[in-house]
């Protein structure tokens, strides 16, 4: 991979943004993390400690006067910071429009004053709501989501777009699948495996177990977060492109179920499904997207969504042993 410059990832310490910052550390770029460690961790950057390409400030997006500076000379920011829990915005209405939607405006508006002009936007298969077509496009419409979550990605795309048509910046809004592997803190395999852990007779399962959903591997969804960059940032201008990043498969929630059982050793657990079709209010029960743009361009997962489940599964499990995450 071509190396970029001063970069910054914002959400750097969380799951997706560390292993993205160790690819970029690796590859030489000089990184900068910007996170304020509300959900990551200064343990996921263990690899990059004391490198000389790389830099960690401890801010939060919602003061700019912590890490305005540091934006200076940056050639690309990947934006990476939100809420992780889908769910919060249930109790906690505010949440989104702090974490996601000010959260990324003040950013932009830093960005735009440091003369930055690249921006990676990590949004989400959410934007989409309830699509009528699967596996489901880029350019389908109109973007309905049905959660909090949703509505404050759809709005970060909503202003990245903005900034670049107004000021004449250039954006990749990326959306993911679901996305997994080493170092989560949350998701469906996360939480069977906590649950697990407390107790291997039975898992409870929220909803009927039927949702499915697509799933790729954390290592995979950073390699097409910097493919996807490396082909489209120098060729845009004034304006935002946006890709699924996705397998073109998908696997049910009973099935994680299963597979996480399987990797825990345990033959006598029995699932107990909560019931209906969604796990919580404003879940999509039914998400596949259509990976055919990246694919294109010259991007593919080469692990399916079982591979993936099987393999994210076995990870994960084993780092709830360690209790490291
Ligand atoms: N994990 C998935 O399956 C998935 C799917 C779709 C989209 N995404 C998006 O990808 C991005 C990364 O997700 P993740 O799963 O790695 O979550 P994560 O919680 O592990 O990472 C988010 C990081 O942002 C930091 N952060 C949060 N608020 C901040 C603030 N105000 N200022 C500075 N730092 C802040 C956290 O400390 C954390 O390190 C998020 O934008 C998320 O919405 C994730």
């Amino acid at each position: 991979m071509q190396k970029q410059g001063m970069v910054v990832v914002t959400g750097g310490a969380g799951f997706i943004g560390s292993h993205l910052v160790d690819r970029l550390v690796a590859e030489g770029n000089e990184v900068v993390v910007i996170d304020n460690l509300s959900s990551g961790k200064l343990e996921f950057l263990e690899k990059c400690r004391g490198k000389k390409n790389f830099k960690f400030v401890k801010a939060d997006l919602l003061k700019p006067e912590q890490y305005s500076s540091e934006l200076a000379g940056a050639g690309v920011i990947y934006h990476l910071a939100a809420n992780p829990d889908v769910k919060a915005a249930i109790t906690n209405t505010r949440v989104e429009i702090d974490q996601g939607v000010l959260s990324t405006y003040n950013l932009l508006e830093q960005a735009r004053k440091r003369d930055v002009t690249s921006i990676v936007f990590s949004s989400s298969s959410v934007v989409y709501g309830e699509p009528r077509v699967v596996p489901v496009a880029e350019d389908y419409g109109p973007l309905t989501p049905i959660s909090l979550y949703g509505a404050s990605k759809l709005a970060g795309e909503g202003f990245l777009s903005a900034y670049c048509g107004t000021f004449g910046m250039k954006g990749i809004a990326y959306r993911f699948a679901n996305i997994v592997g080493a170092r989560a803190t949350h998701g469906v395999i996360y939480d069977f495996s906590c649950k697990l852990r407390k107790d291997p007779s039975s898992l409870e399962v929220l909803g009927d177990g039927k949702q499915t959903k697509s799933y790729v591997l954390v290592e995979e969804c950073v390699d097409a977060i910097l493919f996807g960059a490396s082909k489209r940032l120098d060729k845009i201008s004034s304006s935002m492109d946006v890709f699924n990043i996705a397998s073109s498969d998908w696997v049910s929630v009973a099935e994680i179920a299963k597979q996480v059982i399987a990797a825990s050793g345990s033959k006598a657990t029995k699932i107990r499904f909560t019931g209906g079709a969604r796990g919580w209010p404003g879940d999509v029960p039914k998400v596949m997207l259509d990976g055919a743009k990246l694919a294109k361009l010259g991007w593919k997962p080469k692990l399916n969504s079982l591979e993936t489940i099987k393999a994210a599964a076995k990870i994960i499990w084993k780092e709830t042993a360690a209790g490291k995450n």
